[in-house]
């Protein structure tokens, strides 16, 4: 079990592009593995690679209800397919920028087309929480964060708050 260090908001990282797999390796399954440890910790319910700092294009979530037994899913190469017109808001957070929550308006399913940790290409369809998890958590994949989605005077107010904070972080380091 390997938790791997969070990368936060204003790190230029998570505005990377992440690069597609060109197989599934051990190496690929081990950072899947250590991706759900570092989500389940924190906890969350969704993590993208560059979100630990490597820019490749894998997603980990788990949308099963609390009382409910654990369903951790991994996708590799995740690409959406097609979005219904019809729209859902949700209030989202994200590991990146922790305890800041806003409502973000996206397409209520989507058409999904991955591949799975034995390789394969599969399609799926998604719904509810689970569209919205996937849809953040791509948009993560292409350097997108949830923040990108509310209004520039919410987002400016965040991103100041958030440069704050590591400057802070980073001056108390220096003390020590
Ligand atoms: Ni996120």
């Amino acid at each position: 079990m390997t938790i791997k260090p969070l990368i936060i908001l204003p790190d230029p990282v998570l505005r990377q592009k992440s690069r597609p797999f060109e197989g599934i390796d051990a190496q690929a399954l081990k950072l899947a593995g250590d991706m759900l440890d570092t989500m389940y910790h924190a906890p969350g319910i969704g993590l993208a690679a560059i979100q630990v700092g490597v820019a490749a294009r894998l997603l980990v979530l788990d949308v099963a209800p609390k009382e409910a037994s654990p369903d951790p899913r991994i996708f590799f190469n995740p690409e959406i397919l097609w979005r219904s017109d019809e729209r859902s808001v949700y209030d989202e957070g994200c590991l990146s920028i922790p305890e800041y929550y806003a409502e973000v308006e996206r397409p209520k399913r989507i058409g999904l087309r991955y591949v799975d940790e034995h390789g394969v290409c599969m399609e799926m369809e998604a719904d509810g929480l689970l569209a919205t998890c996937l849809q953040h958590e791509m948009d993560h994949l292409d350097g997108i964060l949830f923040i990108d989605h509310i209004s520039k005077l919410k987002r400016d107010m965040v991103i100041k708050k958030f440069k704050k904070r590591a400057k802070g972080m980073q001056e108390s380091a220096a003390v020590l």
